[in-house]
C-alpha cells in the first residue's frame, strides 16, 4: 500500500458551489476562498490532499462546447473549448492558490490534465511519481476538476469528485470532508425547500436510497450537482472510509472537519 508520508491522508474537497458564485460567470468567493485557507492552516495538517471544483469557472465553458461527452469530430471550435475550460480552471486555480501561499500554507498545484487519462470518463493512468514525492516532502498538493484527455472519447470532465475518491482509494484515505454551500445533505434540495430537514448520519444503504432524489446544481453544472457528486463518492464509502458533508461557507466548519470534531452536517460511514 502505497501512502503519502506514514499518515493516511486526509482529503478535503472544496465544492465549486462554495468557492465561487454559480449565477455569475467566472466569479470567485474570495473572502470564502480566503477564510477557508486560513481555516486550512490553522488544522495544520501535514498529510492533507486538496481537490477543488470549478463552480461558475469550469461548467459554463465545459456545457457551451459539451466536453463532458468527448471530441466531435469536425466541430473546429471544440478543441479550444476544451483549452478554455482547462484555461478557466487554472485561473480559478491560482486564485486558490494565491490564498493558500498568502497563509504560508505549502501547497502545489497538479493538474489533472497533465498526469491523467481517462477512459469512457473514470480515471485510467495516472503518472503519479511527482504526486507522491510532493506527498513524502509534506507539500499539500492541490488538484481540481479539470478538462482531460480520454482514450475513448478523445477529451472529457474529469470531476474534482471522481478525482477525490480516486485518491482516497489509491492512498488509503483516512477519511473525506466535502465542504459545500449547504450545511451538509437534506432530505430533498434544500434550495427548492426551505423547510427540508438536514440529516446527520448516513450509513451506505440510506446513502444509496437518498442519491437519486438529491438536488441538480444551480447554474450550470455537467458533472451532475449534489447527486452527481454523492454517487462519486460511494465507492470511497463502500471502501470503509468516513465522508462529512458540510458547509464550507459557516465558520470554522472546515477547520472543525478536517481536526475530527463534530460538526454541522452529514456525516457519511459504511454502517
Ligand atoms: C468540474 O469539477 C470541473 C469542470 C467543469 C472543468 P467538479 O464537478 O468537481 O466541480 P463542482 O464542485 O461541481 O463545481
Amino acid at each position: 500500500m502505497i501512502t503519502m508520508n506514514d499518515a493516511r491522508p486526509i482529503i478535503l474537497k472544496l465544492g465549486g458551489s462554495a468557492i465561487t458564485d454559480k449565477a455569475v460567470e467566472a466569479c470567485p468567493r474570495n473572502e470564502l476562498i480566503n477564510r477557508m485557507a486560513e481555516e486550512v492552516k490553522r488544522a495544520d495538517l501535514d498529510n492533507l490532499i486538496i481537490v477543488h471544483g470549478g463552480g461558475s469557472f469550469g461548467h459554463p465553458t465545459a456545457a457551451k462546447y459539451g466536453i463532458k461527452e468527448g471530441f466531435k469530430e469536425g466541430d473546429l471550435m471544440q478543441k479550444f473549448g476544451c483549452a478554455e475550460t482547462h484555461h478557466m480552471m487554472t485561473v480559478l486555480n491560482g486564485i486558490v492558490m494565491d490564498a493558500f501561499i498568502l497563509h504560508e500554507i505549502p501547497a502545489v498545484s497538479v493538474a489533472p490534465l497533465n498526469c491523467m487519462v481517462t477512459d469512457n470518463g473514470k480515471i485510467r493512468t495516472f503518472d503519479e511519481s511527482a504526486f507522491k514525492a510532493m506527498g513524502k516532502l509534506i507539500f499539500t498538493p492541490v488538484m481540481y476538476g479539470d478538462a482531460v484527455m480520454d482514450e475513448k472519447l478523445g477529451f472529457t470532465i474529469l470531476s474534482g469528485d471522481q478525482l477525490v475518491t480516486y485518491l482516497a482509494l489509491k492512498y488509503n484515505a483516512e477519511r473525506i470532508v466535502v465542504g459545500v454551500d449547504t450545511d451538509g445533505i437534506f432530505e430533498e434540495d434544500p434550495k427548492v425547500n426551505a423547510e427540508a430537514k438536514p440529516i446527520k448520519h448516513l450509513n451506505l444503504a440510506e446513502l444509496k436510497a437518498l442519491q437519486p432524489k438529491l438536488g441538480k446544481a444551480d447554474g450550470v453544472d455537467v458533472t451532475g450537482g449534489m447527486a452527481g457528486k454523492i454517487a462519486e463518492l460511494i465507492p470511497a464509502v463502500e471502501a470503509g472510509i468516513p465522508v462529512t458533508v458540510t458547509g464550507a461557507t459557516k465558520n470554522l466548519s472546515i477547520y472543525r472537519a478536517l481536526t475530527g470534531q463534530s460538526v454541522l452536517g452529514t456525516v457519511i460511514e459504511k454502517t
